[in-house]
């Protein structure tokens, strides 16, 4: 496979191994021999893509990905020599805003553009809806493949996550659980890097038990924060994901607050509040 970037585009070695990943699983599924297909690549501007998206298209505004194939239809080529597929055109700073918006990785919707755009120059498309969800099915099926998936992590952040897990299991031995034995424990990040930590505080009148997460937000909202990055939830059964009264607690400070949870084979659940709580109340 032969992904071909422009040199003024800045693509960082970890986002360049999805694409090679994605785009040969992309290739092989249709039957095509990655060694021999190349696809281009380039980073541009919002104006750039602008008047791309204007040029091509007839399109007079800003837009996240464009495609350029170079087949109309990919039956007939020869599977003996060199396929060029076409160009992929991301905006990276569309692409930033989108993730945000999304409450994911800017890796994760980087690389979800490219395979976007692959298989258009593979000839998929999304004009009907039995189209588009043929689409739709691909993509999730090649970021999956290749580790994408929605709960995707960078790097850099996997290490700090970890470590908010850690705290939220060390605080867990302070949980007053004597009705449901269930000890759960929170690690609150704050954008300072400050981390609060919460318990679940039970009652023998059920109703007035304050969760983990409350617990924590409680904490950090009396020390003056108010501004958060992430919660992760520790529960000794590993399941422990923040009940609709804390979802709605933690909407206050922000639907992209992540919310790690413990995931399959050590690894961590990462989602968002917005995830967890779509359309939640605001004032
Ligand atoms: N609990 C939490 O602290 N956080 C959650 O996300 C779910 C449930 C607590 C409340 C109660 O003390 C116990 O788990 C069983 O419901």
């Amino acid at each position: 496979m032969n992904i071909i970037i422009d040199e003024n585009s800045n693509v960082s070695s970890e986002i360049q191994s999805f694409l090679m990943a994605a785009a040969e699983k992309a290739v092989s599924d249709e039957g095509l021999d990655p060694s021999l297909v190349e696809i281009s690549l380039t980073v541009v501007s919002e104006e750039e893509i602008h008047e791309l998206n204007r040029m091509y298209r007839d399109t007079d505004r800003v837009t996240d990905v464009l495609s350029f194939p170079q087949y109309d239809d990919l039956s007939d080529v020869d599977n003996d020599e060199v396929i060029a597929l076409g160009d992929v055109v991301i905006c990276d700073a569309v692409a930033h805003r989108q993730a945000e918006e999304y409450g994911h990785s800017y890796e994760r919707e980087f690389v979800y553009l490219f395979v976007h755009s692959v298989l258009h120059l593979l000839g998929y498309d999304h004009m009907e809806a039995d189209e588009k969800r043929e689409m739709r099915a691909r993509e999730e099926e090649i970021m999956n493949s290749i580790g994408l998936t929605r709960g995707f992590t960078p790097a850099e952040d996997a290490d700090l996550f970890q470590e908010l897990m850690r705290r939220a299991e060390e605080a867990s031995a302070n949980s007053y659980a004597p009705y449901s034995g269930l000890h759960v424990g929170a690690a609150l990040l704050a954008e300072d890097g400050s981390i609060y930590t919460g318990v679940n505080i039970e009652n023998a009148s059920y109703g007035a038990t304050l969760c983990a997460e409350r617990s924590a937000v409680a904490c950090a909202v009396s020390d003056g924060c108010r501004k958060f990055k992430a919660i992760a939830v520790y529960s000794p059964d590993g399941k422990a994901s923040p009940c609709g009264i804390c979802r709605q607690v933690l909407l206050e400070f922000g639907g992209d607050i992540k919310v790690i949870q413990k995931g399959d084979n050590g690894g961590l659940h990462v989602t968002s509040v917005a995830e967890l709580l779509p359309e939640g109340f605001v004032l």
